[in-house]
């Protein structure tokens, strides 16, 4: 759970360096992504925050109750911070571990299956939106495509990973190629949150 520090959300601290996704995801990208659409996500947040319904309340529970205005920043809070806090550096043959890797293998077939309909979901998605990897009640796991700011936990579902696929995370480095931008993000993932989150 997110929460606020008296009254306002802050930016998550990321454990790696705006130039330490390149090149998957170049500093000038993560400058502008993270630094100043994400700020703005989260500017708009607390300033709609103040004498609302949602003041001192969980990002996590303001995304599951509220609409409009509240709804689309908050719901852009959590799904950043979640794919920012998801990354590290870019390694080769990085593949998932523990237990999301077993859940993988069992849910979808294999690695490559899971990752095919991953990229394939992402890619089909019209207009802006996020692409999620679940869990269940019953722990089973499940890909959505999520429009705009919404996040599967709307669903009843625990959100585990997702790849942005608004315009604004790929146009930087790979232009108009969206599925070459979900084909190269394998490699920065941090399989080790990933299971933190499962
Ligand atoms: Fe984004």
């Amino acid at each position: 759970m997110i929460q606020p520090v008296n009254g306002k959300f802050e930016m998550p601290q990321l454990p790696y360096g705006m130039a330490d996704l390149a090149p998957v995801l170049s500093q000038e990208s993560m400058l502008f992504h993270f630094g100043k659409h994400l700020q703005t996500y989260l500017n708009n947040l607390n300033a709609l925050l103040p004498g609302s319904a949602f003041e001192g309340k969980s990002i996590e529970e303001i995304v599951k109750t509220s609409e409009g205005g509240v709804f689309n920043n908050a719901g852009q809070f959590l799904n950043h911070a979640l794919y920012f806090l998801q990354f590290k550096a870019a390694t080769m043959n990085n593949v998932p571990t523990g237990s999301i890797a077993k859940a993988i293998v069992r849910d979808f077939g294999s690695f490559e299956k899971f990752q095919e309909e991953f990229q394939a979901k992402g890619a089909s998605l019209f207009g802006s939106g996020w692409v999620w990897l679940s869990a269940d009640a019953n722990s089973k796991l499940v890909i959505t495509q999520e429009g705009n700011a919404q996040n599967p936990i709307t669903k009843g579902l625990k959100p585990l990973f997702t790849f942005d696929v608004w315009e604004h995370a790929y146009y930087i480095d790979y232009r108009n190629r969206r599925p070459d931008y979900l084909k190269a993000m394998w490699s920065i993932v941090n399989w080790d949150e990933v299971n933190n989150r499962y």
